[in-house]
C-alpha cells in the first residue's frame, strides 16, 4: 500500500500557489485542487444573481443553494456551477474585486470547507487557498506558505492580465495589497501563516524551483512516515 500524503499550499494572491500546485500534482500523479476557484464560484453566482455581498443573509441562503464541482481538464481543472462550466468566467475582473467579501462570509466558509475536506479525504491532495493548513486540512502532512514581494506578485499578475485587461501595474499593486489586507484581516480563517508550515518565499524563485523544492519536501516527509 503506497503512502500517500495531503499536501496544503497557503499564501497571498500572486505568490504562485496555483501554477506550483499543478506542477506538483502532476509530479506527484496527486490530484489538484484549486479552492480559490470555489470562492470565485460562488461570487460569480452572487454578482449574476444580484445578492450583494454585504447582505450576509441573503448570501447564506444563495451559497446553500449552488451545486459547484471541480473536475480535470486537459489544461488543468475545471470549474463547474450548477453545472455550467465557469472556469473562465470566474477570473474576471469584476469576481476578483468582490471575491473576498464573498470569502468573509461564515455559511460560504462552512459549505465550501466541507466540500473540500471531503475531496481530500482520501488523501493525495495537492490544495491551495489561503487557510488549508490551519483550517481546512490542519492535519495536512505537509503545508507550505507560499509568499513573495507584494511588487514581484503585481508584477507576475500584470504580465499575465494586464495588457489584456486594461489594468496598470500601480493598479494591479493596490488590488492585490487590499485584497491580501482583506484576506488578513478577516474573523473567520485568515490567510495566516499555520505554525508547522514551511515558508517559501519565491520572489526571485522560478516556478520550477519553487515546484521542485515541494516535490524535495514531501520526498522527505515521505522517508520520514516510512
Ligand atoms: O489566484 P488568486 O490569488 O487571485 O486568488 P484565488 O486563490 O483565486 O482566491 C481568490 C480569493 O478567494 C482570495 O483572495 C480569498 O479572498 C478567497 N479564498 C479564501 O478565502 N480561502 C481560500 N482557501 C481560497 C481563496
Ligand atoms: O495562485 P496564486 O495567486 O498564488 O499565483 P499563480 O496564479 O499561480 O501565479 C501568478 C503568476 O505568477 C502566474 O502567471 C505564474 O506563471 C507566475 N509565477 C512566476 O512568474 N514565478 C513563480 N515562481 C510563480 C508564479
Amino acid at each position: 500500500n503506497v503512502f500517500r500524503m495531503n499536501i496544503a499550499i497557503d499564501g497571498p494572491a500572486g505568490a504562485g500557489k496555483s501554477t506550483v500546485a499543478r506542477k506538483v500534482a502532476g509530479q506527484l500523479g496527486y490530484i489538484y485542487i484549486d479552492t480559490g476557484a470555489m470562492y470565485r464560484a460562488v461570487t460569480l453566482s452572487a454578482l449574476r444573481n444580484r445578492v450583494e455581498p454585504e447582505n450576509s443573509a441573503a448570501l447564506s441562503e444563495h451559497a446553500k443553494t449552488l451545486n459547484i464541482v471541480l473536475r480535470p481538464g486537459e489544461h488543468g481543472q475545471l470549474v463547474y456551477l450548477n453545472g455550467e462550466d465557469v472556469t473562465d468566467l470566474i477570473r474576471s475582473r469584476e469576481v476578483t474585486l468582490s471575491v473576498s467579501q464573498v470569502a468573509a462570509n461564515e455559511t460560504v466558509r462552512s459549505v465550501l470547507t466541507d466540500m473540500q475536506r471531503k475531496l481530500a479525504q482520501d488523501k493525495g491532495v495537492v490544495m491551495d487557498g489561503r487557510d488549508i493548513g490551519t483550517s481546512v486540512l490542519p492535519n495536512a502532512e505537509l503545508k507550505v506558505f507560499l509568499t513573495a514581494s507584494v511588487q514581484e506578485r503585481a508584477l507576475r499578475r500584470y504580465r499575465e492580465i494586464g495588457l489584456s485587461q486594461g489594468i496598470t501595474l500601480e493598479q494591479l499593486e493596490k488590488e492585490i495589497a487590499s485584497r491580501d489586507k482583506l484576506d488578513a484581516e478577516r474573523d473567520i480563517s485568515p490567510l495566516v501563516c499555520a505554525d508547522d508550515a514551511i515558508v517559501l518565499d519565491s520572489t526571485s524563485m522560478s516556478i520550477d524551483e519553487v515546484a521542485a523544492a515541494i516535490v524535495n519536501l514531501s520526498r522527505t516527509k515521505l522517508a520520514e512516515a516510512k
